[in-house]
């Protein structure tokens, strides 16, 4: 029986591997934080990571992540969650709040690789990620936040 992993339990998987990874955590697992919008990898609000790199849920298929470690918002642990939840909630980010799953998993991911980031490689790094109440600037004044708080 193929498994996964997800925020650390591991799950046998009993329905059609073709079936995308962000119906899986959703609807199988009740796991809501990663979200659905446009289904067709245009948006980011159902990033999650996949043995941590930020995947497009609503675009892989479950047979692309058999035996690997996903990682959804609701199992974001550690100092680099801590940081950012926090520079969240001091910058005030978040509006309607239904892109803020896939903009902290997306800058979580972004942040392990270049933990002193420039405004130009955030915004490269985010711009996959759309909001339409623009918190871009707040997004990122939090990454900065958070980088500042994780350098050593
Ligand atoms: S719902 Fe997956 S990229 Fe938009
Ligand atoms: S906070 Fe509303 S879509 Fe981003």
């Amino acid at each position: 029986m193929p498994s996964i992993k997800v925020n650390g339990k591991r799950y046998e998987i009993e329905i059609d591997l073709q079936t995308p990874l962000l119906w899986y955590l959703r609807d199988h697992l009740g796991l809501m934080g990663a979200k659905y919008s446009c289904g067709i990898a245009e948006c980011g609000a159902c990033t999650v990571h996949v043995d941590g790199e930020a995947v497009l849920a609503c675009v892989t298929p479950l047979e692309d992540v058999v035996g690997t470690s996903v990682t959804t918002i609701e199992g974001l642990a550690g100092n680099m969650a801590d940081a950012l939840f926090d520079a969240w909630t001091a910058e005030d980010v978040p509006q309607c709040g239904y892109c803020q799953p896939g903009q902290i998993m997306t800058a979580s991911a972004f942040l392990s690789r270049n933990p002193k980031p420039t405004d130009a490689q955030i915004d490269e790094a985010m711009s996959g990620v759309l909001c339409r109440c623009g918190t871009y600037s707040a997004v990122r004044n939090a990454i900065h936040r958070a980088a500042r708080r994780l350098q050593p």
